[in-house]
């Protein structure tokens, strides 16, 4: 069996990994790839959006599945081109994708749905959109409407902030993803990722996790892709999880089914919790980064026959299980991440780190038969254990022994679950 992975980050390393380790040991093949996703197949040097390069690869290489990581592929159409080819496809359409291309269409779905968001309006004329903050006041959200590789959002303390950020947008500092801004009331609570396989008609929800959005520890600096993420994340109680499965889930795709969408793959849901009551910050058509990491981490047993039945629509719970064990993933950047950074350092000590936890690619390349850094976020060290503070203590024995020359992570990933467990939140300086 031929299956093949677009994408290059960690997510796709972690993709691949867990399809490699399928029963049916897939030949695994990766456009672009990463030096991580070289070790379990075959790297084809295709970006990502390069639709017509994929589909053409397609056809003269036939493979049984094709995954797609990214967004940016989805929102291109990616998936329709190859179905329309044949070719069978886990990941949506690009209608259905738009609920993350389109932060205003997420917002329409969401309104006449009734599921639980942040109210808003949508501007593309910055002196009224600033009218708007002046009116409503801060703190406030300001979210460029399409696709800005997760930098278009600026969460304003002041309302001169909010104003900054409307003109950046609306000014073009995010191309034409920019062109429209979604103005948002501020959430209070903690965020919790759910992400949920969908075929169609059935969703089945994976385990809960929790990401980290900021740089520094302590939930300082600016916002990142994903600084390290854990699974469980016990702030989605059942109650919590239930309310998630009606009222965003269920609510949504019956939205899109009226208007003659199908959504087909993994819809991401990035919620705030506050009070038991889950309303929704964003929606991912794509697994999360670096989520994905701590939650295959937990997947127990096959993953291949769930990817197919999503295309199939034959998805049920019975399809996949968890491991009760706790995993956390650590992000390892680049210095100067998420501002500029250095490319082409040496990454040392992965082989010795193998053995405390599962290191997954993000920003590396081959480079003369040595792994180097190609990217912001580099790796994704991913630990398990028997329960948390064993799982975060395996990632970072781990993280100890990998270096080059400005790599950084944050020390308390996990620190809001090991505070409530009145456990220490910060690794030891290392
Ligand atoms: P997004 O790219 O929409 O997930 O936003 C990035 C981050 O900004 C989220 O993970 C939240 O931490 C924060 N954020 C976005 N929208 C809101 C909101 N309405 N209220 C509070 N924080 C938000
Ligand atoms: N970790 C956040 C995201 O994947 O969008």
């Amino acid at each position: 069996m031929k299956v093949l992975v677009i994408g290059n980050g960690g997510r796709e390393h972690a993709l691949c990994w867990k399809l490699k380790n399928d029963s049916r040991t897939p030949e695994i093949f990766c456009a672009p790839g990463n030096a991580g996703t070289a070790q379990l197949g075959t790297n084809i040097p295709l970006s990502a959006t390069d639709v017509a390069g994929i589909v053409n690869w397609a056809k003269i290489n036939r493979p049984d599945l094709t995954v797609v990581g990214p967004e940016a592929p989805l929102c291109a159409g990616l998936a329709d081109s190859l179905e329309a080819e044949g070719f069978r496809v886990f990941g949506p359409c690009q209608a259905a994708a738009k609920l993350e291309g389109s932060k205003k269409f997420a917002k329409e779905i969401m309104q006449a749905a009734g599921v639980p968001t942040a109210a808003c309006e949508v501007f593309t004329d910055a002196d009224a959109a600033c009218a708007c903050v002046r009116e409503r006041g801060a703190p406030i959200v300001i979210k460029a409407d399409g696709l800005a590789a997760g930098k278009g959002v600026t969460v304003a303390e002041t309302v001169e902030q909010a104003e900054a950020a409307i003109k950046d947008a609306l000014g073009g500092a995010f191309g034409d993803a920019g062109s429209r801004v979604v103005i948002e009331d501020f959430l209070v609570g903690e965020e919790a990722s759910i992400l949920a396989l969908i075929d169609g008609e059935h969703v089945v929800m994976l385990a809960s996790s929790q990401d980290h959005k900021r740089v520094f520890d302590g939930d300082l600096g600016p916002n990142t892709g994903g600084m390290g993420a854990y699974s469980p994340a016990p702030i989605a109680t059942d109650a919590v999880l239930e309310k998630v499965r009606t009222e965003v889930y269920g609510r949504t795709l019956a939205e899109l089914k009226k208007r003659g969408i199908t959504y087909k793959g993994v819809l991401y849901a990035g919620l705030m919790i506050d009070n038991g009551q889950p309303s929704v910050v964003e929606f991912n058509c794509r697994f999360g980064d670096p989520e994905t990491q701590a939650v295959l981490a937990r997947w127990d047993g096959d993953i291949l026959p769930a990817f197919e039945a999503c295309i199939d629509g034959t998805l049920s719970e019975e399809l996949i299980s968890w491991k009760p064990e706790p995993s956390v993933c650590v992000v390892m950047a680049a210095g100067g991440y998420p501002g500029d950074y250095v490319k082409g350092d040496e990454i040392s000590g992965l082989d010795e780190a193998g053995k405390h936890a599962v290191v997954f690619h993000a920003g590396t390349v081959l480079k003369n038969g040595k792994v180097v850094t190609a990217g912001g976020r580099v790796l994704g060290v991913t630990g398990i254990g028997q329960d948390l503070r064993t799982a975060v203590d395996n990632a970072y024995a781990a993280v100890k022994k990998i270096s080059w020359n400005g790599a950084f992570y944050r020390k308390d990933i996990a620190h809001r679950e090991l505070k409530r467990n009145s456990l220490p939140a910060l690794v030891e300086k290392i």
